[in-house]
């Protein structure tokens, strides 16, 4: 998606050649006119797969997956990090481990919310290991639902999460993929020149 890669060109920071940061528009200060066409963007790409609801992560998942089921008409589910107040014992509860972070979080979704009648989208603002997708799949599974498939934002094309939820056989779809990050450069997959020598 060529907006979301000038914004990341225009906006983003290279932190190193592992991290981007991006809160100018994604996860501290949020672009809502961004996000909204970043929302079209993964309607479009899903529209044929009937689903019935968004699940996403708190908190940058938040942005991008409310805008996208505002264009599918759907309810979007957020999973909880920490179990609220008014959360009762009714909930799917799936770890989470970030590499980035070296800890491990459980993650939980009421009952209430999703069930085998359920074609879910699973959305989130970043792709690095791909624990966190692969910690919302699991919730998916726990309900009985479908797997319509996974969107992701900005995906790190060199860590291995792309390659972790294909592997398990599920559809991602990136709106921007990152080659590298080397030299405080930004990279993406489609800029890469292949050449035949
Ligand atoms: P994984 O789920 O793909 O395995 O990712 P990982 O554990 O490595 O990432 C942990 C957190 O760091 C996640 O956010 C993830 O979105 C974020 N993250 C990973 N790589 C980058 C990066 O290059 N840039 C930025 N800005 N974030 C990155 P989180 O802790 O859940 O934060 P939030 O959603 O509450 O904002």
């Amino acid at each position: 998606m060529e907006r979301l890669k000038q914004a990341i060109r225009e906006r983003g920071n290279v932190l190193s050649n592992e991290v981007l940061k991006v809160d100018t528009f994604l996860n501290h200060q949020i672009d809502v006119d961004l996000m909204a066409a970043v929302g079209k963007e993964f309607a479009q790409l899903f529209k044929e797969e009937g689903i019935t609801k968004v699940l996403t992560i708190e908190s940058s998942g938040i942005a991008p997956s409310f805008m996208t089921a505002a264009d599918l008409g759907t309810p979007l589910i957020f999973a909880r990090k920490k179990k609220s107040l008014t959360m009762n014992e009714n909930v799917y509860v799936s770890k989470v481990y970030s590499f980035t972070k070296q800890e491990t979080n459980e993650i939980t979704v009421s009952k209430d919310f999703i069930n085998e009648n359920d074609t879910v989208l699973i959305l989130d603002d970043f792709l690095a290991n791909g624990q966190a997708a692969l910690g919302l799949i699991n919730i998916v599974k726990q309900a009985g639902a479908n797997m319509a498939g996974i969107g992701i934002v900005i995906e790190k094309s060199f860590q291995d999460g792309r390659n972790q939820l294909e592997k398990a056989g599920y559809r991602v779809e990136s709106l921007a993929r990152i080659h590298s990050l080397e030299n405080g450069h930004v990279t993406f997959v489609d800029e890469l020149v292949t050449t035949n020598r």
